[in-house]
């Protein structure tokens, strides 16, 4: 069980967010949305049993594990559709001040990967279309968390409650979404003060050909900025620290 009580959680965000629904078991609740939901969708589930990752990858979401939601958003606009990660990413640092944002969208503690973050366009449809998902780590025990590099909200001493934390998520996803439409200055200026990449030297593996060297920044559309030259985060496949 993760979430307790879904009106409490639809109250809080009403004027935010559409409609809000939870599910005991769902495949991908990325895939869920796009193939059922409208904007203003948010879909909750317990468990995932084909969840989606980042270059194909799978995520696994055991039961009562993560708070895990996608949102469906218009893709609009279209154009700044790769901050949208960034932005997720920042909302879910808003509620946990111990976080910090591994470029793009990792969510880190301790430099450990506490939250994952996927979001897929459909330009197909009648009106192009964007989910956005987010599985946060939120009590798992040590031993069956899928990579040593994770960690858990449980196993960093840090206790919350499923639907107040959910409520709070969601309300931060909110704001930040509204900035990103709006291309609000302030979205690029959170992003980079809680970023740990900036100023990291790194390795970046990539289809073009591996750069090693240091992060200078993140641009305006969410690029990396690594000595000068800018990479976006479809072309990466791993971002490491430089040894
Ligand atoms: C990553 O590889 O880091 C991204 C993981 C994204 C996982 C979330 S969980 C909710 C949503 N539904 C999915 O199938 N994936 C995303």
């Amino acid at each position: 069980m993760t979430v307790r009580d879904i009106s409490f959680i639809q109250d809080k965000v009403a004027e935010t967010w559409r409609d809000v629904r939870w599910v005991e078991s769902v495949g991908s609740t990325n895939a869920e949305l796009l193939a059922s939901g409208a904007p203003g969708d948010i879909l909750i589930a317990d468990e995932q049993t084909a969840g989606r990752g980042r270059k194909g990858r799978n995520w696994v979401t055991p039961r009562g594990s993560q708070l895990c939601f996608s949102a469906l958003l218009e893709a609009d606009p279209a154009e700044r559709l790769g901050l949208l990660p960034l932005a997720t990413g920042l909302a879910v640092a808003d509620v946990i001040p111990e976080a910090r944002l591994k470029w793009p969208n990792d969510v880190l503690i301790h430099g450990r990967k506490l939250a994952g973050i996927l979001s897929e366009a459909d330009f197909d449809a009648a009106t192009p279309r964007v989910v956005v998902g987010v599985g946060i780590n939120v009590a798992w025990r040590r031993e069956e968390l899928p990579v040593e590099t994770a960690t858990s909200l449980n196993l960093e001493g840090i206790d919350v409650e499923w639907d107040p934390f959910a409520a709070d998520i969601l309300l931060a996803l909110g704001e930040r979404v509204r900035q990103w439409r709006e291309d609000a200055e302030q979205l690029l200026q959170d992003y980079r003060a809680v970023c740990a990449t900036i100023g990291q030297r790194v390795r970046l593996e990539r289809v073009g050909g591996d750069v090693e060297g240091t992060v200078d920044g993140v641009s305006e559309t969410g690029e990396i900025l690594i000595d000068g030259t800018a990479y976006s985060a479809g072309d990466v496949t791993h971002l490491r620290p430089a040894n």
